[in-house]
Formats: structure tokens, C-alpha cells, sequence
């Protein structure tokens, strides 16, 4: 492998020695996807379009995934019946969505490959596993104590301090199952929230800006990083990301060092997106703080489809499948800006959003997830725009968002 493909790095020493773990899975074959969503959705995309089959499972039926798979299965993820008749119909399986049962992994893993292999799902979406891998292989991690009664919990909140933020240890995301706890007087109501038996206390992270590195590694032990993106949460929902990230090369460096590590050390087959705070401890390069770790494409890694040689859901393919990993070269400075539900118009005021309005934007791309029901905080869509610098993209992809509303549309709340 010539060594000047970028991004393609030699972590063991001797990647270019390791045997392709399993048959590699050609072109014409049958991929299977747990998980019907957008991430399904671009991941399908990609497969469909370097030729093979693909069968998504989902309980909802048309779903996003299945709207562009060859083969919708609509069950529940407990389904085990059903999911081991479609672990007999695929050659290899991925997932997107990470609240898949266990048991429905590990009967699909007895029959076919599964990648990544279960064992690293299990520990990234269990947030008190994820923080004790973390912090037990010296990665930093925000203060944090496992929380499983109130009393527990007032206890953790005199330790780590306010504010604070108190998590479900699983089924999390967008924001979802999170509580900030501002003073003493918000404890009974948090825990009360929480509606699990067990929580993840977080000490409050005051930082500079978020980072997140998606990395993948092949079945070979290969492993290749995109550019770091720079990423602005709304509402604990990711709102934009920008490409190259304005920090320092030394920061892109750690990141995208911690990111190569954590891969190995997850003994990572496919792709994971690893999530940072950035903390301004005096220092150049500043402090890099691991939040969460995700073992599939990621929201934002999404500018990678326009702006990449190869994209996020091609590289999670040829991950899954032992093909080589694909060119990362960023081509352009690009900037990704989530459409959420409330980026429809709400019922007052009617109408579609102005797509055509946006897409006038020169260097302005649209994906829409062909979702029909827009409620705030749902991931809709998302809208892309490159351009020669990271500033002018973002304010393109910004400009794009606004123009889909017409000002005298806008909701007034
Ligand atoms: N400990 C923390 N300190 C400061 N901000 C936080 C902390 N934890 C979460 N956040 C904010 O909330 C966002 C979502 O939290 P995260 O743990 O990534 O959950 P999710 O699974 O919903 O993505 C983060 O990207 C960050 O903006
Ligand atoms: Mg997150």
C-alpha cells in the first residue's frame, strides 16, 4: 500500500503484514444493517452504489434505511426469530443504531460476521463501561461517578460540584436521558428524570470548543482518520460542524492520536466517532477531554460525503467487508448544518421548506433522511456547503439553513 495515501497510517508496525480477518465480503454480495435510520440510510447509499445488496432491519416499516435497501425486514430488535432468518439471507452485518439487544447480536454473530464485533458495542453504549474503558486505559475523561439512588446521587454531586450533569447509563442520545444540575435544590427532581435504575454524574466540562475525530480501522488492522471537525451543540444536539476544525495542528495531532488509540485498543473492525472537549488548560495545544465514543458513522462526519474522497458510510463499508480503506482527502473547507424537525415550518404558518431557495446557494448540497413527520428535535435532514475557507462554508450553509424559511414564515418562539 503506497504510503502516501492520506489518513492511512501504520499503528502496529506491520498493518501491511495482518491477515484480512474472515472472507472478504466482494462487491455483488448481501450486506445486512440493524437499524432503519438516516446513518442506515447513507450507509445503504454507498453500498447500493458500489454494487451490492443490502437488507435493512428495522421495526418500523419504511423506514429510512429500507426505503433504499433491496430488502426491508420491519420486526422488533428482540425479534430474534426474525433476526437470525435475516443473518441467513446477508453475507456480512453492520450496524447503526446502538440499543440493539445483545442476544439479537450475538444469535446474528453466530451466523454470520458481525462488525464491529458486539463486545464493542457493548461497551461504547453503556456510558459507565465506555468511562471505565476510558479511564482505565489513561484516556481523560470528565469526573464522573455511577449514581443508583437519590442519596448516591447527592452524595456524587457534593464530590464532582456544580453544575453538574446527570446521564442514563444507557439509551442516550441527542441529548436525550441528560439533566444539568445547577444547585442542591435540582437533585430530587434529576434523579426523578433519570426514570433508569442507574446514572453516569458528570462533572460540568467548561470547554473551549467540541472536537470529533471519526477514525475507522480494516479487517487488516489498517487504520485511517478523517480531518478533525469542529462541532457547535444546540440543545445538546449537534447543530453544525466545520472542516478543517480551527484549532491548533498540535490539537488536531492529539486528537486524532487519542482517536487511532482508541480504535486499537477496541480492537475496532468498521468505524467509530470519538467525541472531545477541548479544555483551555494554559497550553498550547490545550487539553483534550474524551465525552463519548460511537462504533458507526456519526453526524459529524457527514461533511465527508461531499467534501471527501471517500465518505464515512464507503469507508464503514470497506471496513465491514476487508476491502482497503478508502482516500480521506478532504477537498474542500466544508461546513454540515443539521435540519431538524423545527426547521420545517410549524402548522401556523404551512408550506414546505424553500429547498429550492437553499439550493440556489452555489456549492450548497441537501440530504433529506425521507423522514414525513417533522417534530422538533428529530433529525430531518442535514445541508452542506463547501467552499475555498471554513469561514465563507459556514456562513453558505448557514445562509442555506435561513433561506429555506422565509423571513416573514419564521416561527416566532
Ligand atoms: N460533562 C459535560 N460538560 C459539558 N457539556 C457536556 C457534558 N456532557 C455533555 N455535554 C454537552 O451535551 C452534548 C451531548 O452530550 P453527550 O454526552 O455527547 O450525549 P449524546 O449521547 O446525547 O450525544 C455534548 O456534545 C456537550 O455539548
Ligand atoms: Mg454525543
Amino acid at each position: 500500500m503506497p504510503s502516501d495515501i492520506k489518513g492511512l497510517v501504520d499503528v502496529d508496525g506491520e498493518w501491511h503484514r495482518g491477515a484480512v480477518r474472515g472472507p472478504v465480503t466482494l462487491p455483488g454480495k448481501t450486506i445486512g444493517i440493524l437499524g432503519g435510520g438516516q446513518l442506515g440510510r447513507m450507509f445503504a447509499i454507498a453500498a447500493r452504489r458500489m454494487g451490492y445488496r443490502v437488507h435493512a432491519l428495522d421495526p418500523a416499516p419504511d423506514c429510512p434505511t429500507g426505503q433504499v435497501a433491496d430488502v426491508e425486514w420491519s420486526a422488533a430488535y428482540d425479534d430474534i426469530g426474525t433476526a437470525v432468518k435475516f443473518a441467513a439471507a446477508v453475507d456480512v452485518v453492520t450496524f447503526e443504531f446502538e440499543n440493539i439487544p445483545y442476544e439479537t447480536l450475538q444469535a446474528v454473530a453466530e451466523i454470520v460476521p458481525v462488525f464491529p464485533a458486539p463486545l464493542v458495542l457493548d461497551t461504547t453504549r453503556h456510558r459507565l463501561r465506555e468511562k471505565t474503558f476510558l479511564s482505565t486505559h489513561g484516556y481523560p475523561v470528565a469526573p464522573f461517578r455511577p449514581v443508583a439512588s437519590v442519596d448516591e446521587l447527592r452524595a456524587a454531586v457534593a464530590v464532582l460540584g456544580l453544575p453538574c450533569i446527570l446521564k442514563t447509563a444507557t439509551f442516550g442520545y441527542d441529548g436525550k436521558g441528560q439533566t444539568r444540575i445547577n444547585s442542591l435544590d435540582d437533585v430530587d427532581d434529576a434523579w426523578h428524570r433519570l426514570g433508569q435504575p442507574l446514572g453516569v454524574l458528570e462533572g460540568f466540562v467548561a470547554f473551549s470548543c467540541e472536537l470529533s475525530v471519526i477514525v475507522a480501522r480494516g479487517r487488516n488492522g489498517a487504520i485511517s482518520t478523517f480531518d478533525v471537525a469542529e462541532n457547535v451543540h444546540e440543545h445538546h444536539i449537534l447543530d453544525l460542524t466545520v472542516v478543517p476544525a480551527r484549532v491548533p495542528e498540535a490539537t488536531k495531532k492529539n486528537a486524532i492520536d487519542v482517536a487511532k488509540s482508541v480504535a486499537k485498543g477496541l480492537d475496532l473492525i468498521g468505524v467509530l466517532a470519538v467525541e472531545l472537549f477541548l479544555v483551555d488548560d494554559g497550553t498550547p495545544a490545550g487539553k483534550l477531554v474524551v465525552n463519548e465514543l460511537a462504533p458507526r458513522p456519526h453526524n459529524s462526519g457527514h461533511f465527508s460525503i461531499d467534501a471527501c474522497a471517500t465518505s464515512q458510510f464507503e469507508q464503514q463499508l470497506r471496513a465491514v467487508c476487508g476491502l482497503p480503506l478508502g482516500d480521506v482527502t478532504l477537498f474542500r473547507p466544508v461546513a454540515m448544518a443539521n435540519l431538524l424537525g423545527e426547521h420545517w415550518h410549524s402548522a401556523d404558518v404551512g408550506g414546505e421548506p424553500r429547498f429550492d431557495q437553499a439550493l440556489a446557494i452555489s456549492g450548497v448540497k441537501l440530504h433529506l433522511y425521507g423522514k414525513t413527520e417533522p417534530r422538533p428535535g428529530r433529525k430531518m435532514g442535514h445541508l452542506t456547503a463547501t467552499a475555498d475557507d471554513v469561514e465563507t462554508a459556514r456562513a453558505l450553509v448557514l445562509q442555506a439553513r435561513d433561506a429555506l424559511t422565509p423571513t416573514d414564515r419564521r416561527r416566532r418562539d
